[in-house]
């Protein structure tokens, strides 16, 4: 079983992807965190964001079981990460990866933004999880601020916009619903809520 969500950034789908692979007994790959891993190693040996051989390079060798998502969440890596995210080269190296750990038994959830349109077009289950931006930009200020970050709500929103924007735009697998996905808009749900709603569409298309 392959359950692929979908979505923009701070919509939750991180969270509830955790969620539904520890009920439904699946792995689970934040296919972000591949994307954010080469930005790092670009950033960290100085290297610039546009040379897609070296990225390659990268992202070939990549260890998933290396990545570290505290390290990996810093937010001048997460723009680098997107900036990275039109080489399209760079793109198949890391849905080779990416499909790889999908095929592994027992299945798993892969949570981004191309892996019900690119990755897993076959997947069990397509989510599109997403939240209207103030509502977004209101739970990952507060999620900064409740880490002790300095975060500024209309700062965030803009960014979040910017990043939206970026992402949808591109010409290679820009974030998309896939046409057979469900919409999960969590703007008005709690996760307890958003959670309850993703496992009732699992398993009615489970039965289906
Ligand atoms: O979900 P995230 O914020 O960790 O992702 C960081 C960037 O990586 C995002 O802005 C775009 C890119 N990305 C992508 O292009 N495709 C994916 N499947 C996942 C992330």
């Amino acid at each position: 079983m392959i359950i692929a969500i979908d979505g923009p950034a701070a919509s939750g789908k991180g969270t509830l992807s955790r969620r539904l692979a520890d009920h439904f007994g699946l792995r689970h790959l934040d296919t972000g965190l591949t994307y954010r891993a080469v930005a790092a190693a670009l950033l960290a040996n100085g290297l610039p964001l546009g040379d897609e051989g070296v990225a390659i390079e990268i992202a070939h060798n990549l260890d998933l079981a290396q990545m570290d998502k505290s390290v990996l969440s810093a937010h001048e890596i997460g723009e680098a990460a997107s900036r990275i995210a039109v080489l399209g080269g760079l793109r198949d190296e890391l849905v080779k990866l990416q499909r790889r750990f999908a095929q592994t038994p027992p299945g798993a959830v892969l949570d981004g933004r191309d892996i019900g349109t690119v990755v897993c077009p076959d997947a069990t289950v397509k989510l599109f999880v997403t939240a209207s931006p103030e509502a977004r930009a209101k739970r990952r200020t507060d999620e900064m601020v409740s880490k002790g970050q300095d975060a500024q709500y209309a700062a965030v929103l803009e960014d979040l916009k910017r990043r939206d924007e970026r992402d949808s735009k591109r010409t290679v697998a820009p974030m998309r619903q896939a046409d057979d996905a469900v919409l999960l808009d969590t703007t008005e749900m709690d996760i307890e809520t958003a959670f309850q709603a993703a496992v009732d569409i699992i398993s009615r298309a489970r039965g289906a």
